[in-house]
């Protein structure tokens, strides 16, 4: 038998391998129509724009895209994050500070190969709840996967006063998420500021991924590079990511890209010359476009916004309802996770995902056993008598 690598043991299965495990055997009730609030896939079309524009770019099929991509695609990425955050012109140079990606999939879990193997900074802070990516990239990457929980304490981001200063020390990269899935918290300038400058003091790669910065409520969420441009330390340390899967519901397009730190951009393609995918050239010409157009994410958030006006409505006062912010999830305290998938499936024909299954390892306690998290991704009317049937399972 092949000697597979050791620490691959210690990756528990992706959340929905473990969920389609624990469901397995439960066979919901015949007539219900079954909708599935656990994956969290944008359902609305893909805008006609991106269709075009692949057919229009039709003749660069045959050719191999570079791993630094367009000069078009770096340059449209670095427009729109000035419009969206308001960036001071001159911060950002398409040519040393942007990185397309396959999708920041992939990104977010080559990114810890930049720092990992270096002896005195063993360690990878990871939020919990998380999305498991960060932590299977610190596993596979020999990282030691350290804990910050994210609780109503902590208003539902990672709580950094758990952090010393012998931790920061040994720490080689922090990841967290903004808006975070899944909690649905969205850290505002002083978070942000208060991690940058950790890293700017210890040393270390902060990573924040911004991939549900798009989908909003009210306001806009702030983002790290907004704060990073008044740091001294300004883009040092910092890798920003975002992604077209949400804004533009197209994870199918597989589209994201990094921005930050340009040494570390540099590093990152450098390594992905190696081992990244690169986005076809057809299909970077039409991410290219979709990061130029406005009015398709206006729309697509305000198809949220309804959603979550209609999930106000039926769950508001119960199961610690929040209205996020950001992002697409709701995050329900139902006090045993596990339990109440089952019984959604079984009664209800709902599949939602349980908290535990992107929380802390196998063994901890992590405080996300007591969650569910539902994705609000499918239309104002599925969506409300999906929710009927949650409340009158579990309410
Ligand atoms: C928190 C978070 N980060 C990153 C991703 C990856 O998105 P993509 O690879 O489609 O850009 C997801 C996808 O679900 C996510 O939830």
């Amino acid at each position: 038998m092949v000697a597979f690598a050791p620490q691959l043991e210690r990756l528990t299965a992706f959340p929905f391998r473990r969920l389609a495990a624990l469901l397995a055997d439960v066979r919901p009730p015949a007539g219900l129509e079954p909708v599935d609030l656990a994956l969290g896939e944008p359902q609305d079309p893909p805008p006609a724009l991106l269709a075009r524009t692949v057919a229009d770019h039709a003749h660069l099929w045959n050719r191999y895209p570079p791993p630094q991509g367009t000069p078009e695609f770096r340059r449209a990425c670095v427009d729109w994050l000035v419009r969206r955050y308001r960036l001071p012109e001159g911060l950002l140079d398409p040519e040393r500070h942007v990185l397309p990606l396959c999708g920041t999939k992939e990104g977010l879990f080559l990114a810890a190969a930049l720092v990992a193997g270096r002896p005195e900074r063993p360690l990878a802070l990871l939020p919990d709840p998380l999305y498991g990516v960060y932590y299977g990239a610190a596993l596979t990457f020999g990282l030691e996967p350290r804990f910050l929980p994210a609780t109503a304490a902590s208003g539902f981001l990672p709580d950094l006063d758990v952090l010393d200063a012998a931790t920061l020390a040994r720490t080689a990269v922090l990841y967290v998420c903004t808006p975070y899935n899944p909690t649905g918290a969205v850290a505002d300038r002083a978070w942000l500021r208060r991690v940058l400058r950790l890293a700017h003091e210890h040393g270390f790669l902060l990573i924040v991924d911004e991939c549900y910065a798009e989908i909003y409520d009210a306001e806009p969420p702030p983002g790290a590079l907004e704060v990073a441009a008044e740091e001294p330390g300004g883009l040092r340390h910092l890798l920003v990511f975002h992604s077209l899967s949400k804004r533009s519901s197209v994870p199918g397009l597989r589209s994201g890209f990094a921005c930050g730190d340009p040494e570390a951009i540099a590093r990152f393609l450098h390594l992905r010359a190696y081992g990244g995918a690169v986005q076809p050239l057809p299909l970077m010409a039409a991410a290219t476009a979709l990061w130029r157009d406005e009015a398709h994410v206006a729309e697509t958030r305000e198809r949220y916004r309804q959603r979550f006006a209609v999930a106000e409505r039926i769950l508001g006062g119960r199961f610690g309802f929040r209205r996020p912010p950001g992002g697409f999830f709701l995050w329900l305290d139902v006090q045993d996770g596990e339990r109440a998938a089952v019984r959604l499936w079984r009664e209800a024909a709902i599949r939602v995902l349980p908290g535990a299954y992107l929380g802390a390892g196998p063994a901890a306690e992590s405080p996300a056993r007591r969650y569910v998290r539902l994705a609000m991704v499918h239309d104002v009317d599925v969506t409300a008598r999906a929710l009927e049937r949650f409340v009158a399972v579990l309410g």
